[in-house]
């Protein structure tokens, strides 16, 4: 069987790297349409990542604990720096905060189905809060953000937390993007915006002009909940050694840092691809930060997103200094997302399975990503619930799985000294050595 590309070698015809075929497909694009290009999901370019990072398992200098025999704990505390009420949670893996607006009511219902049975939280997003995730989160962790979108004191007392968002890996320094079909009346009525036109939401907090303002947002917030709700304080990663310092400063009781390939429902592709840093080279920094204010692991949590896929990635999280992890992406691919059994209908929209990026479009064959009713009708909470718990107790039980080979009982006694790097870029950004060498780069 011959393939075009053999055609292309025989011919002599070279591709260029600098222009290669999607490039010259995005420069065509942009001097058709005259706009730029928005989309979901996170950053698709190769960085460095947990995949560059392997568990030195124990042997003769560490002992390993028995799978069936002996414990190994995954829960975590979440918050109890200044709270009357932390998050107590089963699993160290979270749901990150993804709007209603980006995804439908049904999704939200089940994620909390999902994420309350195995006793994590979810996390609201811009635009409030729904009784669908309300109604069946057990943990819900409220997101307050620049948009102040659906923001409200009543539903600030309903969460178990609060989340102030400065920013997210996939677009720190922008506001959040909901296109105008997505739009829905009961989205416009919960954000008080007309319906059907495209919602830019602003980039920074309108009352606030640098961390002192944060402070007093922290208190306030505090006031606002009785000092019962653990704070937390989310930022893309960037300069993540002097955010997460001022977060502490500020008075946060968890810090979420969310790497470069964090997952967004919209935004300009141009953004998504280069701004921000990689997951691996956030965590460090992060934890860094909180060891040299003497809170690491005992008063100010650190929750770490952007790329988490499988319980190998929530291991190394947590063992370069992350206390739990938060998912966004792998969530909704793990309700029914890109699955193979709407392959015709990706087709339809110029996609396929395993590509669809097209959040903002609302023509998710899903339901999931949607507000179009037929579209979510299409989806069911209850499945869909069922399907994101099984994913999160395998994530689980990787993770610890790893711990125990390991030798640790808590997938949290996992530490640095666990890993090696198995390329020099990852060596350097994880602060790990080079498998087979003392080499830290860097150090
Ligand atoms: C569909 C979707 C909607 C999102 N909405 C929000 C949001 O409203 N607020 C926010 O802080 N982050 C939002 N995010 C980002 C997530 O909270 C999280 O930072 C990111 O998804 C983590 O990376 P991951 O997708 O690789 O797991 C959204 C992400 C997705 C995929």
């Amino acid at each position: 069987m011959s393939h075009p590309g053999d055609d292309r070698a025989r011919l002599g015809l070279r591709e260029s790297a600098t222009f290669d075929r999607q490039t010259i497909a995005a420069i065509h694009r942009a001097a058709e349409t005259g706009i730029y290009d928005i989309r979901g999901w996170g950053a698709k370019r190769a960085l460095p990542h947990f995949d560059d990072l392997l568990f030195l398992g124990a042997s003769m200098s560490r002992y390993p604990l028995e799978g069936y025999r002996e414990r190994c704990d995954t829960d975590v505390v979440l918050g109890d720096r200044h709270a009357k009420h932390p998050l107590h949670l089963d699993i160290p893996v979270t749901i990150a905060g993804m709007s209603f607006g980006a995804l439908s009511g049904p999704a939200k219902e089940a994620l909390g189905r999902g994420a309350s049975e195995v006793g994590t939280s979810t996390t609201t997003g811009d635009g409030g809060m729904t009784t669908e995730e309300r109604g069946q989160s057990k943990y819900l962790v409220y997101q307050y953000l620049p948009s102040r979108y659906g923001m409200n004191p009543d539903d600030l007392r309903k969460a178990d937390a609060i989340e102030v968002v400065l920013g997210q890996g996939a677009k720190p320094g922008g506001g959040g993007m909901l296109l105008g079909q997505k739009i829905s009346p009961r989205v416009a009525s919960m954000r008080t915006l007309p319906e059907g036109i495209d919602q830019r939401s602003a980039c920074r907090h309108p009352d606030w002009t640098g961390p002192d303002d944060l402070t007093i947002k922290i208190n306030e917030l505090r006031e606002i909940t009785d000092w019962e709700k653990p704070i937390y304080v989310k930022v893309g990663a960037t300069r993540t050694y002097y955010d997460v310092k001022l977060a502490v400063h500020a008075g946060a009781d968890v810090v979420v840092v969310d790497g470069m390939q964090g997952g967004t429902a919209a935004t300009q592709e141009v953004f998504i691809e280069h701004v921000g840093i990689p997951t691996l080279a956030a965590v460090p920094e992060a934890v860094q930060a909180l060891q040299e204010l003497d809170v690491h692991r005992t008063g100010v949590q650190l929750v770490v997103s952007g790329g988490i896929r499988t319980g190998a990635d929530v291991a190394k999280a947590l063992a370069l200094g992350a206390d739990a992890v938060a998912i966004g992406t792998a969530a909704l691919i793990a309700l029914g997302d890109n699955h193979p059994r709407f392959e015709s209908e990706y087709a339809k929209l110029g996609s396929a399975a395993g590509f669809f990026d097209d959040f903002q479009d609302g023509t998710d064959p899903a339901g999931i990503s949607t507000q179009d009713p037929e579209l979510a009708a299409r989806f069911d909470p209850v499945e869909g619930g069922r399907r994101l718990a099984n994913y999160l107790r395998v994530l689980t039980m990787e993770a610890q799985t790893i711990a125990r080979a390991c030798g640790k009982s808590h997938v949290l006694h996992l530490e640095p000294e666990d890993l090696v790097a198995v390329t020099i870029e990852a060596a350097a950004m994880a602060r790990v050595p080079l498998a087979g060498t003392n080499w830290i780069p860097g150090t």
